[in-house]
């Protein structure tokens, strides 16, 4: 291939979205192909990593087409492919990884494996085909990363991303699961306390902002599911005579739980904002589709004089256009990889972005 890629094949399995993109320019979306696996795992109240990787292969083949078909292209006409590399589970990656090292070796073509979060970052680079010019980055900025398995703050300025706090137990999607699966609400939990909060007042239950008053960019999300599980057996919850009274307060439980995420969530962000000298804000990953999340950090940043973005909700989760994305950015940069690409549940953010 001469020139840099011009369509760029992305491939996510880390989980439960089997996803395939074709992205042009690394910028414009042609497809992004999503199929979740929510219905399956929901009755477990989580994801099953042996079903998930059993429902990859039997979906990626059905999917690629689908994406080449929705893009308009033929699979030679790919010129760069990208896949998840890690974080994620091993059977699930393998799916995705195994899949790209045969397209690239049959099409003689580079491959790139790309960081998932990396690719969440990114998600806020992208646009829609026919839906105008995708956003220039602004640099210095900070990405808050809110996932099922991260809650991140990063710097970024072009270079090297560099990490600057994270949780040190649960992840904020873990909690709002966690809590959704007590209250036997479903899987995920995000979407439906989301809902749920809409007509709650936040402050009916005084919930505790772990670490909010110490310098640090780090976050602990396991006390407040303490807290709001013993406020559940203070109300007699397990109590089936006593469980609809509580049942009635549920908006309210549930809008006091986001709250209490959220306002830690956007603290800290915004320090981290002060102190990295940052210009703009990225929010990213499957939280970040939450509605208050989105208010709150958008209000404060305006507030602090910083430019804010949030991808479009289908950006958010997990989806492989932000992976084609991050794959494209990291071939400009001299990223290659060969036919030993491996997966790796937790490898390093090494991207540039
Ligand atoms: O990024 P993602 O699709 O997968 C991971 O890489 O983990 O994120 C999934 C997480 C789940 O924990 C889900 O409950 C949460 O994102 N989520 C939300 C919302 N939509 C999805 N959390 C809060 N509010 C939402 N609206
Ligand atoms: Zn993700």
């Amino acid at each position: 291939m001469s020139g840099r890629p011009r369509l760029t094949l992305g491939i996510e399995t880390s989980c439960d979205e089997t996803s395939f993109a074709v992205v042009a320019g690394g910028r414009e979306i042609l497809a992004n192909v999503i199929l979740s696996q929510t219905d399956l795992h929901r009755r477990y109240g989580g994801v099953v990593p042996e079903l998930a990787s059993r429902r990859h292969v039997a979906n990626v083949v059905p999917l690629l087409r689908a994406a080449l078909e929705e893009a308009g292209v033929a699979l030679p006409d790919v010129d760069l492919v990208a896949v998840t590399r890690g974080p994620g589970l091993v059977g699930a990656l393998l799916v995705g990884v195994s899949l790209a090292k045969a397209l690239a070796w049959a099409l003689d073509k580079p491959l790139v494996g790309v960081h998932h979060l990396a690719g969440h970052i990114y998600a806020n680079f992208l646009a829609f085909r026919g839906q105008g010019p995708a956003p220039e980055p602004v640099y210095p900025a900070v990405a808050l990363v809110v996932s099922g398995g991260h809650t991140d703050l990063f710097r970024l300025d072009g270079g090297r991303v560099e990490w600057l706090g994270g949780t040190r137990d649960d992840a904020a999607g873990e909690a709002f699961d966690k809590i959704a699966r007590e209250l036997g609400l479903g899987y995920p939990g995000g979407p439906v306390i989301d809902r749920l909060a809409a007509t709650g007042d936040p402050a009916a239950f005084p919930f505790p902002r772990a670490m909010l008053d110490d310098d640090s960019l780090d976050f602990s999300f396991s006390g407040l599911k303490t807290a709001v599980l013993y406020e559940l057996e203070r109300h007699g919850w397990r109590d089936p005579a006593r469980r609809d009274e509580l049942r009635a307060r549920l908006p309210d439980l549930a809008a006091s739980f986001q709250q209490a995420i959220v306002d830690v969530l956007v603290a800290k962000t915004l320090r981290a904002a002060r102190q990295a000298g940052a210009r703009h804000v990225y929010l990213a990953g499957g939280v970040a589709a939450n509605r208050q999340l989105r208010r709150q950090l958008a209000a404060a940043a305006q507030e602090a004089g910083l430019g804010v973005s949030c991808p479009p909700p289908v950006l958010c989760t997990d989806n492989a256009a932000m992976i084609a994305g991050a794959g494209y950015a990291a071939w400009l940069r001299g990223r290659r990889d060969g036919l030993d690409l491996d997966v790796d549940p937790d490898p390093p953010l090494d991207e540039c972005l």
